[in-house]
Formats: structure tokens, C-alpha cells, sequence
């Protein structure tokens, strides 16, 4: 069976199984180069291995999508691709490592809006279809701001915010944050602290950014956990392979496998019910059709 009769057959048994939900998070930073593309795809890949979960990995960063290259492997197709020449989504998915699902948003996407309504209805549309066999769709977005990162951003339902200690990560982070809270109030928001390095260093900077967004936002967020700076990470960049997989019984594997506990846990204590597909692509309509 080729890929994409498998991905149909897996959305035919979902939808007799009336499984039809799925958590959407968006990885965010204020400043670039932080480690979002990492971490996306080290918890995807824990989600998936040590959690049995079902997850996409949508690479949004329309200006330089890269997180294939942390894969080893190139897609064939992008977001992109199925809105310029009408590709279907099924074939836009990649399968990666342990059943982990990947999608490129393509380099050189600088207006999505200059597609065609027709076009951007009939993405949804596919994206739509395919969202019933996931658990998790993990939005790995770019850095900052723009129009469109925005109408992507507005979609998910949970926001995962990354920083490292220093200052100026942690303002970008704190400005993002804000920008964020006030247009989307009620949605959760995660902490990670990445490079650190000492558990103490990274907890100082969490606890200083948790207390400054609840003193002056008004906001409580979940500060999710700490990734120490580490040399099998950067080694792991290099080789194209997740640290996770590379270096299954390292520290920073179970610092993953945590984070990806939490997480899943998380759902419980938030109340966000497994139903948050339905409004992910209400929203995602919204945004993207009705402008
Ligand atoms: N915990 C870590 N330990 C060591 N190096 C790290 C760690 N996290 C990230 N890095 C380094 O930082 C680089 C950038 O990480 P990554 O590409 O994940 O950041 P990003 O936030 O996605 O960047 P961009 O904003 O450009 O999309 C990595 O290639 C790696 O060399
Ligand atoms: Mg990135």
C-alpha cells in the first residue's frame, strides 16, 4: 500500500470511529533561533514514540521552512505546492520516523492571501480531512509576527512560547506574549526554557518571566519544563536526525519525554476536551477565508 492509500484508510477508520479530534499547539519565540524547530519535532517525536500518539508537524515558517533538514529527508511536495499547482494534501504528508507525520509550508510563500479564494477553501478543506487521524498537530511557526504567521497562529488552540536565560530572548518573549494575550486571552499558554545551562539558570529565567506576565498581564502561564544546553543536540542538528532517536537513553531524551508527559497531561487540568478540531478549522475558515 502506498503512502497516501494508507493516509486515506487511516482517516476512513477514524471517521467510523468517530475519532474526530485532535489538540492543535503552536511552537512560538519572540527572537529567532531560539530552538522552536527542535523542540517541535523532539516532542513530536516523544508524542509519538514513548506516548502512542498520532502527530503533524506543520513547518509554517512560510520564509524558510527548514525542519526537514533536522529530519534527514525532503518532502515532496509543500503547503505550498497544493495551493500553486493544486497538489493534493495527502501528498504534501510526509512519513517520517515512527509513524510521525510531516508537512513543509514551503519556501517563498509571502502572501497566502494572493491565492485564490477557491484555493485556499479547497486546502482547508483536504487539511480538514486529514486532521480526524492525528492527536496532535504540532504548528512549528517562524519568528515574530507577520499577517500571515497571524491567520495560522489564531487557529491554535494552545500556544507553546520558547526562550533561552538571555535577556534579550526573554523580553522578545515577554513582548510576544503580550501581543499574543491580547488578542487571544483565553488560550494556554506554555513556557519551555531552552539552553540552560543548569536547571537553576533556567528556572530563574522561567520564574522571572512567569511572574512579570502574571504582574503586568494579568495572565497565568504554565511554565513547562527546562532543556539544558546540549552538545548530543547540536550533534544531532548536524547528523539530520532528532536528538531523541539519535540518543534514545541521553538526559535530554527524557527531558523530552517529560515535557511530552506534561503535555498530554495537560488536557485533564485545562479541560481542553478533544473536540478542539472542530473549532481549530472554524477558525482557521475565518481566517483565511473571510477577509
Ligand atoms: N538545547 C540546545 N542545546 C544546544 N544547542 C541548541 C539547543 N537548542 C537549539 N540549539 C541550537 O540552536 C540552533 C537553532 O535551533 P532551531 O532551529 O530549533 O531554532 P528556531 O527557533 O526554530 O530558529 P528559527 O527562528 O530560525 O526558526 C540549532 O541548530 C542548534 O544548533
Ligand atoms: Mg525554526
Amino acid at each position: 500500500m502506498d503512502q497516501a492509500s494508507k493516509l486515506r484508510a487511516q482517516v476512513q477508520r477514524s471517521e467510523t470511529n468517530n475519532q474526530s479530534s485532535c489538540r492543535t499547539i503552536a511552537v512560538v519565540s519572540g527572537k529567532g533561533g531560539v530552538g522552536k524547530s527542535n523542540i517541535t519535532l523532539n516532542l513530536a517525536v516523544s508524542l509519538a514514540t514513548n506516548h502512542q500518539k498520532k502527530v503533524l508537524i506543520l513547518d509554517l515558517d512560510f520564509g524558510m521552512s527548514n525542519l526537514h533538514l533536522l529530519l534527514g529527508k525532503s518532502p515532496n511536495y509543500s503547503l505550498v505546492d497544493c495551493l500553486q499547482y493544486g497538489i493534493s494534501i495527502e501528498k504534501a504528508i510526509m512519513e517520517g520516523l515512527n509513524g510521525l507525520h510531516y508537512m513543509s509550508g514551503g519556501n517563498g510563500l509571502t502572501d497566502i492571501f494572493e491565492f485564490s479564494l477557491d484555493m485556499r477553501k479547497r486546502l482547508i478543506d483536504e487539511l480538514e480531512n486529514f486532521a480526524y487521524i492525528y492527536d496532535f498537530i504540532l504548528l512549528d511557526m517562524g519568528a515574530g509576527a507577520t499577517e500571515q504567521t497571524m491567520a495560522f497562529l489564531s487557529t491554535a488552540e494552545e500556544l507553546l512560547v520558547i526562550t533561552t536565560p538571555e535577556p534579550t530572548a526573554m523580553t522578545d518573549a515577554y513582548s510576544m506574549m503580550k501581543f499574543l494575550h491580547l488578542r487571544y486571552e483565553n488560550r494556554p499558554f506554555y513556557l519551555i526554557c531552552n539552553r540552560a545551562f543548569s536547571v537553576n539558570e533556567g528556572k530563574e529565567a522561567m520564574d522571572r518571566l512567569v511572574s512579570t506576565v502574571k504582574q503586568f498581564l494579568k495572565k497565568d502561564i504554565l511554565p513547562l519544563g527546562i532543556v539544558l544546553e546540549s552538545t548530543q543536540l547540536r550533534q544531532a542538528v548536524i547528523n539530520q536526525e532528532p536528538v531523541t532517536l539519535k540518543y534514545p537513553k541521553d538526559e535530554i531524551t527524557r527531558t523530552f519525554s517529560q515535557l511530552a508527559e506534561k503535555i498530554t497531561v495537560r488536557s485533564f487540568e485545562n479541560n481542553i476536551e478533544r473536540s478542539s478540531t472542530l473549532s481549530f478549522f472554524q477558525k482557521l475558515r475565518k481566517r483565511l477565508l473571510e477577509r
